[in-house]
């Protein structure tokens, strides 16, 4: 490598290994890289040899963006495509010391990259800091939520100090608690429960999941900094307060945006990371065929399951409405894995109206002037995807930080209408028409709108997220 080269600095990406994680860390690695950085993104052996399967070429090293791998910590699992995120982070957290640290030496030991200057780790992945500690180098944060989330996983030890966690048994889900309001979170005016992240709800209380989320959360004080995929104008009460609470933080989304903006357009280089191959080849074309915002586009993310009842459910709500919609269902998506049993009826019903793939390459899709809502389980991701594209949602929660997205799109940003828990079909149905042809459903597609224009002011150049990125890497990553 030649001498100007082995001056980069270099960052060496770790998201925790799932796809809503390992995606918005690819997007700041590539801005690092656009910024000059040589990287190393870290993938665990498991997702690293799925993605030699479904997509080879997500791999594919330049001579300064290289891919390494590291152990999990669990044994081999070569079939089994559903590995438990629980079970997964709870056997990296333990194990990950030693397996990290004998990789950032094995970078310093290789005479042909330059050496580790920093590194960026998952908000969830923070155990990292004990080796980062040791080599005196910046660990920065990457929370892959938004800003609200975070202030709620910060209290934590505060709702637990009041009683608020580790529940005793079933009842208390069922009687009521879970509306009770909380409103002393800086930041947040009154929140109920049960819309806070459900990481702290148990109802064995020797658990020592919580334990481990609330010491894990706490190392968030330890890191040079944190980053954020989201942006000034989105939550800027919550950021106000967390700032006050912690050191450093950098919103710099929707990451989407910022790229397209720092790469001048040029993001699309091949590097991504689907775990799932995408069959999503015919998919503009179609939408190229349907009017404007006249599809539903429906995806429940990459860790969402549901029973084949909620699916039939769904099915028949989508066809019901007499709306396009294009509906992706990932083999994994029911529980028993028998989705692929869609009813005879239903598949005479919808014909040309509704298509249904197994993955998409969803920023694609979500953009495209036919796509009018989108059905979500609201994870983060698609969340700030959708705002980013100006495209109103329907939420259907399911765990983790999805609940608060929820609370958040419907309440606070004015581009949700949230669909009941037990989904039946003739809901689907409302929901969908009410979203795409009814007045509320004019009202949130011009929310959706004006989010968008704000989210291109904060990624454009001068805006919030685009200088927020400079002073991050000035400021920590560049930092003697
Ligand atoms: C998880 C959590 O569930 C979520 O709540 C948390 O905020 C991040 O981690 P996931 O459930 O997979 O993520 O949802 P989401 O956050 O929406 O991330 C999914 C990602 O996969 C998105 O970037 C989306 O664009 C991408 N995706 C999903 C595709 O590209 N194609 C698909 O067909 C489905």
């Amino acid at each position: 490598m030649e001498a100007a080269a082995m001056k980069k600095p270099h960052a060496v990406c770790f998201p925790f290994p799932a796809q809503g994680h390992i995606n918005p860390m690819i997007k700041l690695a590539k801005l690092l890289h656009h910024k000059g950085f040589h990287i190393t993104f870290v993938h665990t052996d498991y997702n690293y040899n799925r993605l030699l399967k479904t997509n080879p070429d997500s791999l594919k090293s330049s001579p300064d963006f290289h891919f390494e791998t590291i152990s999990d910590g669990l044994p081999p699992a070569a079939k089994n495509v559903d590995r438990d995120v629980v079970e997964v982070w709870a056997s990296i957290v333990t194990h990950g010391v030693g397996a990290f640290r004998d990789l950032l030496n094995k970078i310093n030991n290789n005479n042909n990259i330059p050496p580790v200057s920093c590194v960026v780790s998952d908000g969830n992945m923070l155990f990292t800091i004990q080796v980062t500690d040791q080599m005196g180098l910046p660990n920065v944060a990457l929370w892959v939520t938004s800003a609200f989330v975070v202030m709620c996983c910060l209290h934590f030890p505060h709702l637990r100090e009041r009683g608020y966690s580790t529940l005793k048994d079933e009842s208390y889900f069922t009687n009521g608690y879970m509306e009770k309001t909380i409103d002393w979170i800086p930041g947040i005016d009154s929140i109920r429960l049960k819309d806070i992240p459900d990481a702290i709800w148990t109802t064995d209380p020797e658990c020592p999941y919580v334990d481990n989320v609330i010491s894990e959360v706490s190392r968030i004080y330890k890191a040079s900094a944190v980053i954020l995929n989201t942006f000034d104008a989105l939550e800027s009460n919550i950021l106000k307060a967390l700032s006050s609470i912690v050191d450093k933080i950098y919103p710099i989304g929707p990451l989407d945006l910022l790229l397209k903006e720092v790469s001048n357009n040029e993001e699309n280089d091949g590097i991504q990371s689907n775990l799932w191959k995408t069959d999503d080849d015919d998919c503009i074309e179609w939408l190229n065929s349907k009017d404007e915002k006249s599809v539903i586009y429906v995806n429940y993310g990459s860790t969402t399951t549901m029973s084949q009842e909620h699916f039939v459910e769904f099915a028949f709500g989508l066809a019901n409405s007499k709306q396009n919609f294009l509906w992706i269902v990932r083999p994994n998506l029911v529980t028993g894995g028998q989705n692929l049993l869609l009813p005879e009826e239903f598949l005479a019903e919808i014909k040309d109206r509704g298509k249904i793939v197994s993955w998409c390459n969803q920023k694609e899709i979500i953009k495209h002037p036919s796509i009018g809502g989108f059905l979500t389980h609201c994870g983060w991701n698609s969340v700030i995807e959708s705002l980013a594209a100006g495209v109103p949602m329907i939420c259907w929660p399911f765990i983790f930080d999805q609940p608060t997205n929820c609370f958040c799109l419907c309440n606070n940003w004015g581009v949700g209408i949230e669909l009941e828990k037990d989904v039946k079909r003739s809901e689907v149905e409302r929901v969908v028409r009410e979203l795409m042809i009814g007045e509320k459903g004019k009202e949130l597609k011009k929310n959706a709108l004006e989010w968008k224009k704000k989210a291109e002011a904060a990624t454009g150049l001068g805006g919030s997220s685009y200088m927020n990125l400079d002073r991050l890497v000035e400021e920590v990553l560049l930092s003697p």
